[in-house]
């Protein structure tokens, strides 16, 4: 059992009054860990110095919450699940539906899921029937994902065609198309807080649930449940397999891809 340590219990309640952020759904040990790394790093004695800074400065605070959030992302991320998205759970949801399907990426990041999601959708349906709706508690990541530049690893899984089509060479980077930005909507949310958009065929969920509490997991899977169309699929990052899923209505169909069941 973890002690307690009063200075970062002030902390996190400071920081929620601050930034209306909760970091009692966060793992406890691995966000401490790398608080006080970066804390240490950036010169502070402690959670109480570093706190009143973070009141001060803005920009140390943008850091702060760039830090915490941990945003990595690549194009096709896990490409094994992109390919069963692809041939398996795509052309199901297509037959089922009638009509464009409605996608949530929900933690998108600087826009790596969404716009792998058009890209991919798009060999199925044509751009303009074609709208990912994608949230993320950092707004800085977002307005990254709105320039749509990127490095040429994080594009190393697309399919080759696809990176051809919709990229251009900026410099040692690469731009992503106007045509495959302008079918995603960002938008600034908090899965630990807010409430969830409905009426979904499909919601990303990936490498976020990671670092939080198994309660906070738990509402989270309730939440997107509820969220999802009947038989709308729910597919999660590589080390995020759902525990019992039919304690939160869903089966798995695929590895990594859970399908709501419909209640009798
Ligand atoms: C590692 S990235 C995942 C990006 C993408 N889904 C992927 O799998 O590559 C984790 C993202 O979760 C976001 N995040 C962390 N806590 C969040 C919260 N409470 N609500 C919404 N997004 C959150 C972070 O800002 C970050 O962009």
């Amino acid at each position: 059992m973890e002690t307690i340590d009063p200075k970062y219990e002030d902390f996190k309640k400071n920081l929620n009054r601050l930034i209306n952020v909760d970091l009692n759904l966060y793992k406890e040990k691995q966000m401490k860990r790398r608080i006080s790394s970066l804390l240490s790093r950036n010169g502070y004695k402690g959670f109480d110095d570093y706190f009143e800074a973070l009141k001060k400065d803005s920009e140390l605070l943008d850091q702060f919450i760039n830090y915490m959030t941990i945003n990595v992302s690549e194009f096709y991320r896990n490409l094994a699940q992109w390919n069963v998205l692809k041939d398996t759970i795509i052309p199901a949801l297509k037959a089922e539906r009638n009509g464009p399907l409605k996608i949530w990426s929900a933690a998108c990041s600087t826009g790596e899921e969404p716009y792998s999601l058009v890209m991919l959708l798009s060999q199925f349906y044509n751009l303009r029937e074609i709208n990912v709706f994608a949230s993320d508690l950092d707004e800085g990541a977002m307005k990254k994902a709105k320039e749509g530049i990127y490095t040429v690893k994080s594009t190393t899984n697309l399919p080759i065609d696809l990176k051809n089509k919709y990229f251009t060479k900026e410099g040692s980077m690469l731009k992503i198309s106007n045509d495959i930005k302008s079918r995603v909507e960002f938008k600034k949310m908090d899965l630990l807080k807010d409430s969830y958009p409905k009426g979904f065929d499909l919601i990303c969920c990936r490498n976020v649930m990671i670092y939080f509490t198994d309660e906070a997991k738990e509402e989270m899977y309730r939440k997107f449940n509820q969220s999802l169309m009947p038989y709308g699929v729910f597919f999660v990052g590589s080390t995020e397999q759902i525990i019992s899923p039919d304690k939160f209505n869903f089966k798995s169909s695929k590895t990594f891809f859970y399908e709501k069941i419909e209640k009798k």
